[in-house]
């Protein structure tokens, strides 16, 4: 069976966010089913630097930024960070950045207590996804927790992980929850 194949480029991901990425990516959940079906971001705290990769328009944000001291979140597309900052032009402890789609270069080694992936990894070339979880250990303290939402599986994706793959990807963190579905893994593990 040919593999899905979502991989998607910033000059896409812009006219998603220039035509209609409420309908595209900020789904209205109330709070409650937005936490506990898809987010389920635990262990919050006022003194937490909050890192959100694959920001989009700031869905993630909405619901974490008042738990938070700063959230942090870095999309390669400029029209996602465009109307991100708009939407929250008023938040002070929220900070929007564009980055290259490759790393985490923008910040310095040991910066965030959390990093936060959500529905982005399926969306891009594996050797980026693999990059990226270097990068994330890299500016995770030590201590700091990386929860991933949905790795694409090889199996089924262009761009996907085997499990060795995400094992290997993933040695450097301690491992506190995987989760393998038919389509993804979910991951919580800490530096
Ligand atoms: C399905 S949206 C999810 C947005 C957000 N995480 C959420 O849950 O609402 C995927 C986002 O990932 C971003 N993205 C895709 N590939 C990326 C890459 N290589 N580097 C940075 N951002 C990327 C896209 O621009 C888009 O905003």
């Amino acid at each position: 069976m040919a593999k899905m194949n979502n991989i998607v480029s910033e000059e896409i991901w812009d006219q998603v966010a220039l035509t209609n990425p409420e309908f595209e990516i900020l789904a209205e959940y109330s709070k409650e089913q937005f936490w506990n079906e898809e987010v389920k971001i635990d262990g919050l705290n006022k003194d937490m630097i909050f890192l959100d990769l694959g920001c989009g328009i700031g869905r993630v944000a909405k619901w974490v930024k008042d738990s938070v001291k700063e959230y942090y979140g870095i999309d390669f597309s400029k029209e996602m960070i465009r109307k991100a900052e708009e939407i929250f032009k008023d938040s002070q402890n929220v900070k929007f950045l564009v980055n290259n789609g490759k790393d985490l270069k923008l910040f310095e080694d040991d910066k965030f207590d959390m990093v936060y992936v959500n529905l982005v990894f399926q969306h891009m070339e594996k050797a980026n996804t693999l990059n990226y979880i270097k990068e994330v250990h890299r500016v995770l303290k030590k201590g700091g927790i990386f929860l991933v939402n949905q790795i694409p599986i090889a199996e089924k994706y262009e761009g996907g992980l085997t499990e060795e793959e995400v094992d290997e990807a993933m040695k450097q963190f301690k491992i506190l929850n995987k989760e393998l579905n038919e389509f993804y893994f979910n991951i919580k593990c800490q530096k």
